[in-house]
């Protein structure tokens, strides 16, 4: 089973975000366990107090490293990088980290893997956190959000999505987009004509060839059209053919 835990100062945060669809299915399966652990717990004064202002001077907070080391030592046994268990990623997220890709999340989707999600405030962590405990800084995208914990859950309705046995067999990551490189096609379903706009007449002919034709053709077009630059990438001359 894999195990993830999203170290934040907002748990409720994640109440019900994990309560739905495929990663409901997944964790009531027992693929995947998911924990959420309140930072300030670890924090040690009696405010509870998670920020302080930056040494150096200049605006916003800064989080404090030190509740960060003691939540990642309960939850690991250690707040030494060397010392974690085999496999174990430890992952910041913050718009200055490597960004997020179908192959990163790959990477990350391991089924008897152990994650920690660290959930930073968009003003800054301590830099500590980054040297000594974090195996994998992480931006889901060129954009700033006012904290991790949006990003925490992309991370990992991608990464629970791609574990054996989380998908029905009605759907398959094998068919995804991204997963050839390029967007999926173009679907449709009842009602053949609504309002004026007709389904592509060859979806309806059952020429499976020509469907399959047409599907890589118009994959193709979309990802040409929108994300020109995944075109340069993807091995569209020589292609797969999708299942
Ligand atoms: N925190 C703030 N912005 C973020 C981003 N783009 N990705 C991941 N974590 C973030």
């Amino acid at each position: 089973m894999m195990r993830i835990d999203i170290l934040t100062i907002f748990p409720e945060f994640f109440t019900e975000v994990f309560d739905f669809g495929i990663i409901r299915r997944a964790r009531e399966a027992g693929i995947v366990e998911i924990g959420v652990t309140d930072i300030r717990d670890f924090a040690a004064d009696k405010h509870r107090k998670t920020d302080d202002r930056p040494f150096g001077g200049g605006e916003g907070m800064v989080m404090k490293c030190e509740p960060i080391f003691l939540a990642v030592e309960d939850l690991l046994g250690t707040a030494e990088r060397e010392e974690y268990p085999a496999g174990t990623r430890v992952v910041l997220l913050t718009p200055q980290g490597r960004p997020l890709d179908q192959a990163l999340v790959k990477d990350l989707s391991d089924e008897d893997g152990r994650i920690l999600i660290i959930c930073g405030r968009y003003e800054g962590i301590d830099e500590r956190v980054s040297e000594a405990l974090v195996t994998d800084e992480i931006s889901i995208g060129d954009y700033v959000l006012s904290g991790g914990e949006p990003a925490a859950v992309v991370m990992t309705d991608a990464i629970i999505r791609l574990l054996p046995e989380a998908l029905g067999n009605e759907s398959s990551a094998e068919r995804d987009s991204f997963s050839d490189g390029i967007f999926d096609f173009p679907n449709y379903t009842q009602p053949r004509n609504f309002r004026g706009m007709e389904v592509p007449e060859v979806l309806l002919g059952g020429n499976h060839a020509e469907i399959e034709a047409w599907r890589r053709e118009k994959a193709i077009d979309k990802t040409r059209k929108i994300r020109k630059d995944l075109i340069e990438g993807a091995a569209v001359e020589d292609p797969p053919i999708k299942k």
